[in-house]
């Protein structure tokens, strides 16, 4: 009777899950019809589409959407959590990128999107300048869209301190082209290290990995590139077994500033017993093609020069600001004390500006740059909006009531108008009382290798700190979880198991 029981329990739940996907799937692949764009109501344009974007589904404004063409057309949005994974093949990038016209097309607003870079912002004028950045052109390449409403979301890009040699020599972890470019590039420095009659120091300087950047980015893709060699390189190559290197190198006394002590311990054991070098106190003040050049700051406080070879230099030093909001910043007086990014006010509002908002990483908040806090931003705008387009609805209908009233109406029907302008009143007051934005800190993980992960979670006004196998279980499910959609998370699964199935591939395409 038990089996019986278990048996249709296994079959109703297969049945649920299998509805949920095919439903997913069918709402996919049949949109509904697009609304068309109502003039009389306002444009709201949103500059930059990843997780500000998606998050956004406001129903009731009109959008005009712009998105940055750069040497890559980025018409999708992607799912970054997951990028370090893409450098060794370990996910597909297609896996984690959702094209944005399929999410646009399921939208119930009426929207528009330009694969285009946004090169300045009129404050005066209210324009954004756009310009088609494709290798195929048009008649038209460069042009303006006006705005009612701004939101600016275009992230930030990658710091670099203008350190010389950065730019030409390094990669960076930011974009799909960034991590296809690593990927390249290990199995690039690989083979030609393989060689015939390549000397052992070139070997060695070719198969040395070395990240700068001890924070979460720099973090992961240490671990990420170290399972590569442990789990499948080491294998199908076994002659580079004892040149192949990884090296961590940060500024700080330690990595993971942001984690709990503990965790950062749990970090540095790992990648200990991992072989992974972590090069603290080192600050990198100069690269060139084959070796950069580092200030190590030695126990008892002297400084020191080091010269420190490598084949694949990955920089991950942070965020900096991007030349379209360092423009707007120019023309806006109160921006004149910020540096890191666009000032905004409690309600995301850019300081100085009318009609302008500010999200995720472009926006200067007391929080950490994350996709998470981006999130957030976005649904709380999302919300803010709605409110808008809800309350100039009901002035509207307050401004036909009012012009009802007349003396010549009874005073039952003055009392009846007098009585819906009061409930239209308190209607707009509930309405408008959207609030500041508020974050709320869901915690923070990172994959750190060897398939462990650490997590800081936040739980009932207080923070757990867990770092190990399980963490790394619960680090899997939890970004299967915020996968943009269902088709991201199938594909994420399907990588995953024919990595463990079949190995890494380890062609260099
Ligand atoms: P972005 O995601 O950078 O999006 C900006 C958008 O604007 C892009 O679509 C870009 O094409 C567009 N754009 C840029 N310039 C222009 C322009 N001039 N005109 C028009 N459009 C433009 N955060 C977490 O919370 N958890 C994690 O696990 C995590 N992992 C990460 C892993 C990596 C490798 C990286 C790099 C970041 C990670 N982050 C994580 C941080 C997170 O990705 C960012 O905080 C988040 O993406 C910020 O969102 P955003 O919308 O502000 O900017
Ligand atoms: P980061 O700003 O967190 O860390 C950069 C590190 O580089 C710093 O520790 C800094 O001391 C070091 N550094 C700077 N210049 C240096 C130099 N010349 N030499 C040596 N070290 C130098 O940057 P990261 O990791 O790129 O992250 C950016 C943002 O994205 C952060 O807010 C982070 O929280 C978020 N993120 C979150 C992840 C997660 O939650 N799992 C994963 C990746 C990013």
């Amino acid at each position: 009777r038990l089996l019986l029981w278990s048996w249709w329990l296994a079959w109703l739940s297969g049945l649920g899950v299998t509805s949920v996907v095919g439903f997913s799937i069918y709402t996919l692949r049949c949109p509904k019809e697009q609304i068309e764009p109502d003039p009389s109501k306002k444009t709201l344009v949103i500059l930059g589409m990843n997780w500000l974007g998606f998050r956004l589904p406001a129903e009731k404004a009109r959008y005009a959407e712009l998105q940055r063409r750069g040497r890559l057309p980025r018409n999708y949005f992607l799912f970054t959590p997951l990028l370090p994974s893409c450098t060794t093949g370990l996910i597909e990038h297609r896996s984690i990128m959702e094209p944005i016209r399929n999410v646009l097309r399921q939208k119930k607003a009426a929207v528009k999107f330009y694969e285009a870079e946004a090169t300045k912002i009129d404050y005066e004028k209210r324009v954004v300048c756009i310009k088609d950045e494709s290798e195929i052109k048009g008649d038209i390449s460069h042009t303006e869209v006006p705005f009612d409403m701004l939101v600016i979301g275009v992230g930030a890009e990658n710091a670099t301190f203008g350190i010389p040699g950065v730019r030409e020599h390094s990669c960076f972890l930011k974009e799909v082209n960034d991590a296809q470019k690593i990927r390249k590039r290990i199995m690039d420095c690989v083979e030609t290290a393989m060689f015939k009659d390549q000397p052992l120091d070139e070997i060695k300087r070719l198969l040395h990995m070395v990240v700068v950047g001890g924070g979460p980015t720099g973090v992961e893709f240490a671990g990420e590139i170290q399972d590569f060699f442990s789990e499948d390189l080491k294998k199908w190559i076994p002659e580079i077994q004892d040149s192949f290197h990884v090296s961590l190198i940060e500024a700080l006394p330690n990595v993971l500033p942001m984690f709990s002590k503990q965790l950062i311990h749990y970090t540095e054991s790992i990648f200990k017993e991992e072989k992974i070098d972590i090069r603290t106190k080192t600050m990198v003040k100069k690269v060139t093609e084959k070796y950069i050049e580092a200030e190590v700051t030695k126990p008892d406080g002297s400084k020191d020069i080091e010269i420190i070879p490598y084949g694949l230099l990955v920089w991950a030093t942070g965020n900096a600001v991007r030349p379209v909001v360092r423009d707007l910043m120019g023309q806006l007086p109160a921006q004149a004390n910020s540096r890191r990014g666009l000032a905004v006010n409690e309600d995301l509002v850019v300081n100085g500006a009318k009609n302008i908002w500010a999200v995720g990483d472009c926006a200067i908040t007391n929080y950490a740059p994350t996709a998470q806090v981006a999130v957030q931003e976005g649904a709380f705008l999302a919300r803010l909006f709605n409110t808008m387009a809800e309350s100039d609805e009901i002035e509207k209908e307050l401004q036909n009531l009012s012009s009802q009233q007349s003396q010549e109406q009874s005073e039952n029907e003055r009392n009846e108008v007098f009585e819906e302008i009061r409930r239209r009143q308190n209607q707009m007051r509930r309405v408008k009382q959207i609030g500041p934005f508020q974050y709320s800190h869901q915690g923070s993980l990172a994959y750190i290798g060897k398939e462990r992960a650490v997590a800081d979670i936040s739980w009932l006004n207080g923070n757990i700190a867990s770092g190990g196998t399980l963490t790394y279980l619960f680090w899997r499910s939890a970004y299967l979880s915020m996968c943009f959609s269902t088709r991201n998370r199938v594909l994420v699964v399907v990588d995953w198991i024919k990595a463990h199935l079949f190995g890494r591939d380890v062609s260099r395409e």
